[in-house]
């Protein structure tokens, strides 16, 4: 990402036109922490802060920088295959992300994700971190017996 913006951003400025769209995380944002995905959630922190700072270095030059905050969306990264209310398809997801193109320098652009923010948002912060510490120790259980099933064929 920082690569590739610095390759792109010399051309925009000269147009005077431009927009960078970045995909952040409710892993760095919406919870207070993500155990067990600490690296993950770490990079998306950096992505968030790159990003509002560009938005504020370039928005008088018309390039638009945004950080869009999903939460989960069905995709093989997700390891979710079906969607659900919750849970958009990519395409599902896509289409509400590019409505928001040009608009705030954060956004949840799929509505039910900003639902899910807010209803986190009422509840105190070692409740979140303690039902995400058992929520990932699970998916890491599951994946370790997934490993080993695999390992036994
Ligand atoms: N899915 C979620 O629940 C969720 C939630 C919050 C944020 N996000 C963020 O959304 C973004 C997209 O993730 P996704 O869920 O859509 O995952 P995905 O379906 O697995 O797609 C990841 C995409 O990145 C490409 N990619 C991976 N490594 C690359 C590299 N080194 N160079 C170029 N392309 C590379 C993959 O290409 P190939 O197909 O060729 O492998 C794939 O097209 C990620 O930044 C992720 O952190 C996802």
């Amino acid at each position: 990402m920082t690569k590739v913006t610095h390759v792109v951003l010399p051309g925009m400025v000269e147009r005077k036109r431009g927009a960078i769209l970045n995909i952040g995380s409710g892993a760095a944002v919406v919870i207070p922490s993500d155990p067990l995905y600490a690296v993950y959630a770490a990079t998306k922190a950096y992505v968030d802060q790159f990003s509002k700072c560009l938005y504020v270095e370039y928005k008088g030059k018309g390039i638009d920088v945004q950080c869009q905050v999903p939460l989960y969306v069905a995709t093989k990264m997700a390891s979710i295959r079906r969607s659900s209310f919750l849970i958009p398809s990519a395409d599902t997801y896509a289409r509400a992300a590019l409505r928001w193109l040009g608009y705030e320098k954060r956004c949840t652009p799929y509505w039910p994700h900003s639902l899910v923010w807010f209803m986190a948002s009422l509840l105190p912060e070692t409740v979140v971190d303690n039902w995400r510490l058992g929520f990932c120790l699970g998916i890491r259980k599951r994946g370790m017996l997934k490993e080993s099933k695999k390992k036994e064929q």
